[in-house]
């Protein structure tokens, strides 16, 4: 065995199957650390676009049309300051439309109607 000149190969190859599983170990432990941080930018995204949600830059898109530039009236719209509406009230009219207002459950997440219904009692 001592003399045998296959043996050098042996033991680098040997190295190298250790090498290999080594690396490959490492590569699965960096895997799970990617992934770990692509759930984080998911969850902070989600928070991001929640908090991105603007309640007066939407009303200036979807409701002066109706309700006036500064929501004081004008079109067919009423008045939307000092409501003495509840805000669980606020919240369902813009959710399920009453008469002639439009619904916009379709459009806009429960939450974001929230950020609405609190918007427009802000408006005095
Ligand atoms: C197509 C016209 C139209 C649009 C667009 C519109 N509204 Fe209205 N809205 C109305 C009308 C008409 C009423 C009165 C409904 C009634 O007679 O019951 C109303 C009523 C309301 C009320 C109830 C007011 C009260 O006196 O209790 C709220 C709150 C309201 N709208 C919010 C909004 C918000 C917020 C938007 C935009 C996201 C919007 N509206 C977009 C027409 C509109």
């Amino acid at each position: 065995m001592k003399n045998n000149p296959v043996v050098p190969y042996i033991l680098i190859f040997a190295l190298g199957l250790g090498l290999i599983f080594f690396m490959s170990l490492w590569g699965a432990d960096q895997k799970k650390e990617i992934a770990g941080e692509n759930e984080d930018g998911k969850t902070e995204d989600t928070a991001a676009n929640a908090e991105e949600f603007d309640p007066e830059g939407f009303t200036q898109q979807k409701c002066i049309s109706c309700h006036g530039g500064d929501l004081t009236g004008g079109g067919i719209g009423p008045n939307l300051h000092g409501l003495s509406d509840s805000k669980e009230t606020i919240h369902d009219i813009i959710k399920n439309g009453q008469n002639n207002m439009p619904a916009f459950g379709g459009q806009i997440s429960d939450e974001q109607i929230d950020q609405l219904a609190d918007y427009i009692l802000t408006l005095k």
